[in-house]
């Protein structure tokens, strides 16, 4: 492992009026994409593979291979598409929406050197519908680029062409699974697709298109720049590179903590002044509100996606959700699966009506009104959603679940025993005024 902090996509977020062009430029931005557009488009497919970047959306596939499998157009004669998937909307998950405010140019940056190598002609950056901000600043970036010659009609004299469009969402949790986002960006109702085939064959419009994350096109630029030698001496032997760790919630100091991949929880907490003043860690998710919870007994866990993926996680989106010995655990996981229950595309029968039920049984446990056997029925209907649904979203549904009951099962009991929940949801969620007693 190399430093503590690596700051290269956030290493300009401190800069003044970070996001425009003339303050992207004064830092060498888009000399990667001159760099880029001098190479073959096979030779930026390579260097990108031989990085070792990962997916920085949650399931962390090869970036570079992923690219490689659009066909030719000798094989299939129909448009690439590269689409930047920018729908971030889980629970704790916040590093694309900061990245594309501070610097979306990176981003832009990424989307043309990324769709020089798969060839694509045009690009979408499908945003979240909410964050109407990010939107604007991305369209912005998008017509500052254009201006300067960075996209449009053959790019810096190098006979390549790109169109991008920035297109906002509805505000949908299940956009963000790659097939209801293409469905969704063809203007049908988004619901996920059945593969195969995969995007990479018949993705957008039925051609071939490569989906990636923000974080994984806005580290490209860096990788060309910096080389894929240097990128992969940062993380760890299969997790290669930095990534934007978010920490929230009981934590002194919360934020965008960039880092290589291998960091401890136990490292960020230090970097980030540690657990709210006067108390403990309690747990906290790896990833997001959809892998499951971990607890003080991991602070020592390689954040990278085997050591997670070890201690029974995932690394997921890096969003560190921090709770204190305050918090109750079956309210927290019942606030977790009240969203997951309204965010359900209801395509499937064990998500649409799992997650109903889930919140049913775990609303009276919490109101203390449940029993000792709740706690096997609720872990039955998680093991009938589980792996039995037509998307990932189900199964990040009974994470929280399923892991909380591993862990906190005499905390559910507790509710049973003393007919109510035994926190005040008060001390949880008041945050005391700087400098006085927590
Ligand atoms: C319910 C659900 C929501 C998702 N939301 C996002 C999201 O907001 N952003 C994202 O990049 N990937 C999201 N994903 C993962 C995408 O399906 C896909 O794996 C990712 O965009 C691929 O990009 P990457 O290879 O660069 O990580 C989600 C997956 C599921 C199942
Ligand atoms: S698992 Fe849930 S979100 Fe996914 S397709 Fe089924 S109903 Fe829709």
């Amino acid at each position: 492992m190399t430093d503590t902090l690596t700051p290269v996509l956030s290493d300009n977020w401190d800069q003044e009026r970070a996001w425009t062009l003339a303050a992207y430029e004064s830092r060498g931005g888009y000399g990667a994409l001159r760099t880029a557009l001098g190479m073959s488009q096979p030779e930026v497919v390579t260097a990108v593979k031989d990085s070792g970047l990962r997916g920085r959306g949650g399931a962390g596939f090869p970036t570079g291979m992923k690219w490689s499998f659009i066909p030719s157009y000798e094989q299939v004669n129909k448009p690439h598409y590269l689409v930047v998937n920018a729908d971030e909307s889980e629970p704790g998950t916040c590093k694309d929406v900061p990245l594309m405010l501070a610097s979306p140019h990176t981003l832009v940056e990424g989307v043309a050197i990324a769709s020089y190598a798969i060839d694509a002609h045009v690009a979408f950056i499908y945003v979240r519908g909410e964050v109407l901000h990010v939107i604007r600043r991305l369209q912005r970036a998008v017509q500052e680029a254009y201006l300067a010659g960075h996209l449009g009609k053959d790019i810096h004299g190098s006979g390549f062409d790109l169109d991008v469009i920035v297109h906002a969402g509805a505000g949908a949790y299940i956009c963000g699974e790659e097939t209801a986002l293409l469905d969704s960006l063809e203007g049908m109702r988004g619901q996920p697709r059945l593969r195969p085939p995969f995007p990479a064959v018949a993705g957008l419009y039925a051609c071939p298109t490569v989906v990636n994350n923000v974080e994984s096109i806005a580290s490209v630029p860096s990788i060309i720049s910096g080389g894929a030698e240097w990128f992969a001496s940062m993380g760890t032997e299969k997790s290669k590179g930095f990534g934007l760790f978010s920490l929230s919630g009981h934590v002194a100091i919360p934020g965008q903590y960039e880092a290589p991949l291998g960091i401890t929880l136990r490292t960020l907490l230090e970097l980030a002044g540690g657990v709210r003043e006067g108390h403990q860690l309690k747990f906290w998710t790896p990833g997001g509100s959809s892998t499951p919870l971990l607890t003080d007994a991991h602070l020592d866990v390689p954040l990278d996606f085997e050591g997670v993926g070890g201690a029974g996680s995932m690394l997921g989106t890096r969003a560190l959700q921090i709770f204190d010995d305050t918090t109750c655990v079956v309210r927290a996981v019942l606030r977790w699966t009240e969203f997951y229950k309204h965010e359900s595309c209801g395509k499937c029968t064990p998500c649409r009506e799992g997650t109903w039920w889930l919140v049913q049984v775990l609303e009276r446990l919490e109101r203390g009104v449940g029993t000792a056997a709740d706690l096997d029925l609720l872990l039955d209907q998680c093991d009938n959603i589980f792996g039995r649904s037509f998307c990932a979203l189900a199964d990040g549904a009974v994470a929280p679940i399923t892991s909380s009951i591993e862990f906190f099962r005499a905390e559910y009991l507790a509710h049973v025993t003393e007919g109510g929940c035994p926190f005040d949801p008060d001390s949880a969620t008041l945050f005391s005024p700087v400098g006085a007693p927590a």
